[in-house]
């Protein structure tokens, strides 16, 4: 089992490069699949959640051909299945992308009910309500969702929660309905607006992506494009934080710096100087860090994908903090092996009290989901001594070459299979 050895210690310094973002990536491959022509996709992360679609999307007849790290060509025109079951969907929670993709294009799609990180209880009721109220028919049954209907029509949808996946699988479906449908109280993250520019430039009719309003005159049919994925703002922003906590002085590069806005701002608030230009963002984090609150909302709120990374930082700041989870339940459980590092963190509900410690120390360490994951390992790069974390397969469902772009910053962090490995990390690195 692979696991990382982190020596911790070391400011981070220097450049890295930000990819792709992966929650645009996923619903931007499965639109692919609403045109028979082909569809050119460029800056696409490599990680596993990408590569698990990918892999379901061929089983059901998508041709795919890989023409480097980052572009793929799709073409969706031989499609020989809408039931999309293959083992490895199960794991991912953008499996459900498939069914308003397919539900819009044909009308008809089962897809095994998704997986994903274990935060808490991830209910579907907005995207089911809303393919309901576009006139189709959705039934779970052995482990499937099933969306049929005789034809889409467009309707006006009240979103009852603000969520990304219920505003993107309802937003490919009315794509393709017939007439207008609206969508209030959207989600605005940039990767709703990232795949609303997809479909649009394959020729959908989407306004006010972006805002809480969406408005999509549904089209009879979709044609090939070439397109660009954003860069990953979480992505940046976890590297953003790694600067902060390990006291170093890193600039990220291909950012839009706009979508990094909250964490920009948190980060001057706990006393980090951040020097914005056109795409990157450098982060010097000189003096010690300053407590603060933080409550994670939708964007442009604070996003719930940083909170384990902020509140690393913050358990390593002087004076009490206070992190507010308002998006997802449970979301602390990482706290239990950050306190197995030396923080000081109680939790109440949904809230975190934190009091501040000196250092952290590096101890033997568990992954619980993937921004947790890269929350820890950010911790143990400012601790004292070593860590070794299990269970990185998380950290890989989302970040590309996570170690070696830490490592291009000075990290001491190595992958081991084996305790033998783990001892020669020990002697070699000090
Ligand atoms: C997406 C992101 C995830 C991020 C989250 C919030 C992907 C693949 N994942 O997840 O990284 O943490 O947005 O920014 O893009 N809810 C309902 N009913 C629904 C749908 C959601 O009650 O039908 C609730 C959820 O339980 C949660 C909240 O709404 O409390 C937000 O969830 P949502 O925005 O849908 O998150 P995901 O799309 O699953």
């Amino acid at each position: 089992m692979e696991q990382y050895a982190i020596k911790g210690g070391n400011p981070l310094v220097g450049d890295v490069e930000i990819g792709g973002a992966k929650n645009a990536a996923l619903p931007i491959l499965a639109a692919s699949a609403m045109t028979d022509e082909t569809v050119y996709i460029e800056n696409m992360p490599d990680v596993r959640d990408t590569k698990v679609l990918l892999d379901a999307m061929q089983s059901i007849g998508v041709m795919i051909k890989s023409t480097g790290r980052h572009s793929v060509i799709l073409n969706a025109g031989n499609i020989n299945s809408l039931t999309v079951d293959s083992e490895g969907i199960k794991k991912i929670r953008a499996s459900y992308y498939l069914l308003g993709a397919l539900l819009g294009k044909y009308k008809h799609a089962e897809v095994a009910l998704p997986g994903g990180c274990d935060i808490g209880c991830r209910a579907i009721d907005q995207h089911i309500k809303g393919f309901r109220a576009l006139g189709a028919d959705v039934s779970i049954r052995h482990g499937l969702i099933r969306a049929t209907a005789e034809r889409l029509t467009g309707s006006h949808i009240y979103m009852d929660v603000v969520s990304v996946g219920a505003t993107i699988n309802v937003m490919m479906a009315a794509a393709m309905a017939e007439g207008m449908t609206i969508i209030e109280n959207a989600a605005k993250e940039p990767h709703v607006v990232d795949l609303a520019n997809f479909l649009n430039s394959m020729g959908a009719n989407i306004k006010g992506a972006g805002t809480d309003v969406i408005r999509i005159k549904g089209v009879s049919r979709l044609h090939g494009t070439e397109y660009t994925i954003i860069p990953d703002q979480i992505e940046a922003g976890t590297f953003m934080f790694a600067a902060a906590v390990t006291k170093g002085d890193v600039t990220v590069k291909n950012v839009i710096p706009k979508h990094l806005e909250s964490i920009t701002a948190k980060l001057r608030e706990i006393g980090c100087e951040v020097e914005e230009a056109d795409d990157c963002i450098r982060v010097v984090a000189s003096k010690p860090l300053r407590h603060t609150q933080v409550k994670t909302l939708p964007y442009p709120g604070f996003p719930t994908d940083m909170q384990p990374q902020i509140t690393v930082a913050l358990a390593m700041s002087r004076g009490t903090s206070i992190v507010t989870e308002s998006i997802f339940e449970n979301r602390f459980k990482y706290v239990d092996e950050l306190t197995r590092m030396g923080a000081n963190i109680k939790v109440e509900g949904n809230t975190a009290i934190i009091d501040g410690v000196e250092k952290y120390t590096g101890a033997s360490i568990s992954a619980p989901d993937l921004r947790a994951g890269a929350a820890l390992v950010i911790a143990a790069l400012a601790a004292e001594g070593d860590t070794i974390m299990d269970a990185i397969k998380y950290i890989e469902r989302g970040y590309e070459d996570f170690h070696v772009k830490l490592q291009g910053l000075g990290a001491q962090i190595e992958v081991v299979q084996t305790e033998k490995d783990f001892q020669k990390f020990k002697l070699k690195t000090g």
